[in-house]
Formats: C-alpha cells, sequence, structure tokens
C-alpha cells in the first residue's frame, strides 16, 4: 500500500516585526510532507504551544537564542503524532513531543535525540506542552531551585493566571506559602482566587495597584517570581526585602519593543536601583533538563488529584496561529495558550 499522500502547512518568518507582529510578518506555505528515511519518523502535530519567548526569536535582538532566518519556520514545541515510522522504537501511533515548530508535519530523528513520549495517563495530553510539559517545568524549577520558598512566606507572582503563573502559584501555596497573584482585569484575579486558591490577586490595570498589592503585602514579599517586569516591577519593588528572592523567569512587558532599544532586565534593574545584594536572576527552564521528568510526573499527579488547576485557549487551525500568538500581549489567553492542528490518525 502507497503511503497517503499529507498535506504540509509550514508557517514561515517573512519579515521581522516591528512592535507587535502583524499577518504580513509570516507566510503561509503549503507542501506535501516528507517522508522518514532510515531511523526516521514522520510526525502529525495535533497541538501546537504558543510561548512568549517566540517574539524573541522573530527578532535579531542579542539574545540567549539564536534567531530565526527569514524563511525559516517559526519555532514551537508540539504534541504529535507519529503517523510514520522507520524507527522500531516509535511506532505508528507513539505520542511523543518535539520542536516542529508551526507546521502539521515534521520529520524527526530520535537516534540523534530522543523523543519525550506522552503518556496519557499522567494527564491530558495536550498538557505536555503546557502544566506538566515546558511552562509547568518552568514554573516547578524557577520556584523551588531559584525562589526558594520557605512555608510561611509570602509569595508575589506577576501574569498570575497564565501558564507559568498559575502553576507557580498553586505550587507555592501546596507549599504552605502565602500566595499574591498579579493579573490584568477581575475575571483573571478571580480565577486566581477561587478556582487556583490564591489568598488574593491584584488587578495591574487598576490604577490603585500600588497600593493594593502594598496592602495584600502587609509583612512584604519573600519570594517575587518574575514575569511581566515594567509596572508591576516598580509596584513590586518597594515590598521587597533584604532577603528576598526574585526568580527572573521573563518580562513580557518588553517583548514587543523596538528592536533597536536597550532593554535592562529586572534582575538587573533591581540590584541597580533596590539593593545590588539582592538574591535575584534570569533563569531558563533547560537549566534542570535532566529533571524534566520527575516534574511533568508531579504535575500530572497534582492533576488528577485535583490540587493543580489549569486552563487554556485553543484556537482551531495552524494558519490561525500568526493573530493567535497576539493574545499573550493583549492578554486575551485565559491560561495555556494553544493552537488544535490535526486530529490523531490512530485513536
Ligand atoms: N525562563 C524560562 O525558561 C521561561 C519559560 C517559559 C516561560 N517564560 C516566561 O514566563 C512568562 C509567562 O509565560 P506563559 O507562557 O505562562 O504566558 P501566559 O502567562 O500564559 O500569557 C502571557 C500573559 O502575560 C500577561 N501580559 C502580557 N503583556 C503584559 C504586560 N505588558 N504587563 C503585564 N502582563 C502582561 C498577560 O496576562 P494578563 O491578562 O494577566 O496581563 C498574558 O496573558 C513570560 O514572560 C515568558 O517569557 C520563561
Amino acid at each position: 500500500m502507497s503511503a497517503p499522500d499529507r498535506q504540509n502547512t509550514r508557517i514561515t518568518l517573512a519579515k521581522r516585526p516591528e512592535g507587535m507582529p502583524v499577518a504580513s510578518d509570516f507566510t503561509v506555505e503549503r507542501a506535501t510532507a516528507p517522508t522518514p528515511g532510515p531511523g526516521e519518523v514522520l510526525l502529525k502535530t495535533l497541538y501546537l504551544s504558543l510561548d512568549p519567548y517566540m517574539r524573541g526569536r522573530m527578532s535579531d535582538r542579542k539574545s540567549y537564542a539564536a534567531p530565526l532566518e527569514i524563511g525559516e519556520v517559526i519555532t514551537g514545541g508540539v504534541v504529535a503524532e507519529v503517523v510514520a515510522s522507520e524507527n522500531a522504537a516509535y511506532p505508528v501511533g507513539t505520542l511523543v513531543t518535539h520542536h516542529s515548530g508551526w507546521q502539521g508535519y515534521a520529520l524527526a530523528n530520535p537516534e540523534n535525540a530522543p523523543l519525550p513520549i506522552v503518556d496519557p495517563d499522567n494527564a491530558p495530553i495536550s498538557t505536555a506542552v503546557g502544566v506538566t510539559g515546558m511552562p509547568g517545568q518552568t514554573a516547578y524549577f524557577g520556584l523551588f531551585r531559584v525562589g526558594k520558598p520557605q512555608p510561611g512566606e509570602t509569595v508575589v507572582v506577576s501574569a498570575a493566571s497564565g501558564a507559568v503563573g498559575a502553576t507557580v502559584g498553586q505550587l507555592a501555596k501546596a507549599h504552605g506559602c502565602r500566595v499574591i497573584g498579579v493579573a490584568g482585569g477581575p475575571e483573571k484575579c478571580a480565577w486566581c482566587v477561587d478556582e487556583a486558591g490564591f489568598d488574593a490577586c491584584v488587578d495591574y490595570r487598576d490604577p490603585a495597584f500600588p497600593a493594593q498589592l502594598a496592602a495584600a503585602c502587609p509583612d512584604g514579599i519573600d519570594v517575587y517570581f518574575e514575569n511581566v517586569g515594567g509596572a508591576v516591577l516598580e509596584a513590586v519593588a518597594p515590598l521587597l526585602k533584604p532577603t528576598s528572592r526574585i526568580p527572573v523567569c521573563g518580562y513580557i512587558s518588553a517583548y514587543n519593543s523596538p528592536s533597536d532599544a536597550v532593554l535592562e532586565a529586572p534582575d538587573a534593574w533591581l540590584k541597580r536601583t533596590i539593593n545590588p545584594e539582592l538574591e535575584t536572576r534570569f533563569f531558563l527552564v533547560h537549566e534542570w533538563a535532566g529533571e524534566f521528568g520527575e516534574a511533568t510526573k508531579a504535575l500530572g499527579a497534582m492533576i488528577r488529584a485535583g490540587t493543580l488547576k489549569y486552563r487554556e485557549t485553543v484556537v482551531e487551525g495552524l494558519e490561525n496561529a500568526p493573530e493567535a500568538f497576539l493574545m499573550l500581549f493583549t492578554g486575551a489567553n485565559a491560561g495555556k495558550l494553544l493552537v488544535k492542528v490535526g486530529d490523531r490518525e490512530k485513536a
């Protein structure tokens, strides 16, 4: 029987965005999906994860990660199904995660780098690029290895209802901390308190935000898990103690700045303006790549026990990825932002 003729849709970088990306920064291409060679597998994308870091790859600003080339498929993590295999360890039907990027099909060679297997019994498979995958691992290791919270301490987390932030808050809460979220708008703040069990959540869009944050943290802040930077960081800074720990996970408020703007990272800003001795550093989740399995299992167990709540915003269709990506910067996403790209062939 001949192999089915699979049409691959690929979204590539047409030009580097200036500020917020627009449709003309991307090209939608169609081609026949490739056929696996010896040792290779063909992966069909089921879910594509949309993440803030992708904005950095579209720019040629100096960064820890090399920029995408013009014409290259936009980078991205996916949950995928093996739909053709020349590798006995990965038979057709196997579910994996991979950095396939913004496309419907991709070849991978597990002999070069093993593909993480997705266990549907751990948690719903979409979470393998969400709260049990990279964003969840970021929360887990960033909080415990860099933030080092102690029971009874006050932990503040920004982008609190998002994929990373909501997980940070619930892990800190389960650890015995007092948890204050910072999020955009009353609906997101209510979710953090009513569903995720935070002690309080403050809306940074409210003009009284700095005073409200101070009122929610009467003993100051022991751990500030930084996701956004900008005005939120400025309101947090006076509430820090000499003993505070500040894991700098990201600072999304600056990601659409002009490419020639000189950006100061939150850890550098805090050391320069508040206290050069503060325990703060920017971390990358890949520092703990050898331990990802531990976090995935722990987070999956919490989901099954009902102690880790999460939300997903799922947009249908790969061609809608460029527009959906903007939700991360307008705050229109509620929880992990995903694109549903295709259905399983082998259910
Ligand atoms: N260091 C690492 O290894 C690593 C790994 C993964 C993620 N990250 C970082 O973690 C952070 C959260 O990522 P995520 O995937 O969990 O995204 P997310 O929180 O699910 O989505 C992004 C959220 O950021 C908030 N936001 C956007 N612009 C903002 C602004 N100008 N000021 C304040 N808040 C703003 C919005 O929420 P509101 O509606 O609440 O404003 C938006 O929903 C990002 O900074 C990302 O770069 C770092």
